[in-house]
């Protein structure tokens, strides 16, 4: 009598390890997960991109700003529109990335009406990337 009941006892043990192994092998629960994963992580991917294109624009900008003063831009420029040895440049972006460009670098190809040609020519050294800064900047003054 004790046997059987050993017997009916580990039967019933068995059936039971059998029932937990079956819930936890169900692949339905891990593919509804992993499904949803892949989908969070583009949208936060893509996120994450106009953030630090955001964060790159301000930086350079900022750079920009700073750049015009330390080159001593802001001696002769008011950043309004009001003239000062050159003309102020509030509004300058109108007139396009690569006029604002060569105006730095190559000053006396073009002189500005009444204005004398006192831009100094040693700003075509710059580096490219302080130029952008530069015209990045440049752009945001109305
Ligand atoms: C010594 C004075 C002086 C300095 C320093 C100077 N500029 Fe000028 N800038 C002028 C004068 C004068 C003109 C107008 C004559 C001409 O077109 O060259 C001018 C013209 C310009 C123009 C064209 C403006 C227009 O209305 O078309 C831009 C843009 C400009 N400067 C940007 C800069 C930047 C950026 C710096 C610094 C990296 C700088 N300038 C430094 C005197 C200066």
């Amino acid at each position: 009598m004790k046997h059987i009941k050993t017997v009916l006892f580990s039967t019933a043990f068995m059936i039971c390890i059998n029932a937990l192994f079956a819930c936890s092998n169900g692949t339905d629960n891990t593919l509804n997960v992993s499904t949803s994963v892949p989908s969070n992580d583009i949208t936060d991917s893509t996120r994450l991109t106009n953030k630090s294109e955001l964060l790159t624009t301000t930086v350079k900008i900022e750079n920009g700003q700073k750049q015009f003063k330390q080159l001593g831009c802001s001696g002769c420029h008011n950043t309004d529109s009001t003239k000062l040895v050159g003309p102020g440049l509030a509004g300058i972006g109108d007139r396009g990335d690569e006029y604002i460009r060569n105006s730095i670098i190559n000053p006396s190809a073009e002189i500005v009406d009444g204005y004398l040609n006192l831009m100094p020519s040693s700003f075509a050294s710059l580096d490219d990337s302080d130029l952008d800064a530069l015209v990045a900047y440049l752009r945001t003054l109305n």
